[in-house]
């Protein structure tokens, strides 16, 4: 069975609600569940997959945490995990929604990593997310500031795709 991480990085809490929801959903344990300020990229050696997620800030800028450790992380041979990505944003911030996501997507595009689990924005309002890559959603975009209720049915759907996928890697 394929052993699953979770990495985030979370400014005020939200990005770290979400990653305590997606490790029930997936029934990963506690020692799992990494705060990426506290943890350095070597750390990712003991799974096969990863779930990195991420807030975004500033004028769409990834988290000051997860930007330093992604940093490293491109350092890392990533060609044997599997790689989703998860992220906290504000679709009212209509042109910079939930960047976070493609900027992890797009810094770890040359790791060679095998990214999966894509999703939708659907019921969001904006302009630009750089979470979209050439009309595919590269990962779960959470707005829990102005639609808090569809956090838990978005997490569960994503986390279904994941068990989904993985059912099929065994
Ligand atoms: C100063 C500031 C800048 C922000 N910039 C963006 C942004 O560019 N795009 C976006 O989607 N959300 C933006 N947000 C919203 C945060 O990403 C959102 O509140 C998120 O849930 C915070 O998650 P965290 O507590 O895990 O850090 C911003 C929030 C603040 C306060």
């Amino acid at each position: 069975m394929k052993k699953i991480g979770i990495f985030y990085g979370s400014t005020t809490g939200t990005t770290k609600s979400v990653a305590e929801q997606i490790a029930a959903e997936l029934g990963v344990e506690q020692k799992d569940i990494h705060d990426v300020a506290e943890s350095a990229p070597s750390e990712v050696a003991d799974y096969d997959v990863l779930l990195l997620g991420a807030s975004t800030w500033g004028a769409g800028d990834l988290q000051e945490d997860m930007a330093t450790f992604i940093d490293g992380l491109q350092m890392v041979d990533l060609s044997d995990k599997m790689v989703a990505i998860f992220g906290c944003g504000d679709d009212q911030m209509a042109d910079t929604f939930c960047n976070s996501v493609g900027e992890i997507y797009h810094a770890l595009h040359d790791t060679h990593a095998q990214f999966f689990a894509p999703f939708n924005n659907d019921g969001y309002t904006y302009r630009h997310s750089d979470s979209d890559v050439k009309g595919m959603i590269v990962g779960l975009c959470i707005d829990n500031t102005n639609h808090p209720d569809d956090t838990a049915m978005r997490v569960k759907l994503w986390c279904a795709d994941i068990k989904a996928e993985l059912e099929g890697e065994e």
